[in-house]
């Protein structure tokens, strides 16, 4: 399987998941096992969601994680401040990074939006290859972040302040 029909697989079977429920936590969770499940060489996959000022910890798979990162801090922080897709080849050299798993070296971040444009979250996935995230991955995990986003009404999980 190339990596276009991979994350054509991936986007068809989370869409399938997320169909007739949109509560996030069930939903998030099924997309972060299903990541580890398809995806090679990576060490953790899941979501952070807005609480308040910052991020806090939402379903993964993976070693535990650091449960509350500020907006501030961390390619996560970054992602959700800047609403921008972070794709980092070499973690060490991101200022501010946080190294919950040490297993760490590369990762990619993306925003999650509600309806109305706010980001609600991050999707996070890491790798212990440096670079391992190329235009591919970013464009398939863009396509599970959009469905993602639509598909949750973020009302019921997440507080903005
Ligand atoms: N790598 C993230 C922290 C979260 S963990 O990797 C699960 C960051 O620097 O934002």
């Amino acid at each position: 399987m190339n990596k276009q029909e991979l994350y054509n697989h991936l986007n068809t079977t989370l869409k399938a998941l997320t169909e007739g429920e949109r509560h996030p936590l069930p939903n998030l969770a099924n997309a972060a096992a299903l990541f580890w499940e398809l995806l090679q060489d990576i060490n953790w996959a899941g979501f952070y969601v807005m609480d308040g000022e910052g991020l806090v910890l939402g379903p993964f798979q993976g070693k535990t994680a650091c449960i509350r990162i500020a907006l501030d801090k961390g390619v996560c922080g970054a992602a959700a401040r800047e609403d921008k897709i972070q794709r980092v080849a070499d973690v060490h050299a991101f200022p501010g990074h946080i190294a919950c798993d040490s297993a760490s070296n590369s990762e990619i971040v993306l925003p999650l939006h509600d309806e109305t444009g706010r980001v609600v979250g991050v999707m996070d996935i890491d790798s212990p290859i440096f670079d391992r995230f190329d235009e591919g991955d970013e464009a398939g995990l863009t396509r599970a972040a959009l469905l993602l986003s639509k598909a949750c009404d973020w009302s019921r999980l997440v507080s903005l302040s």
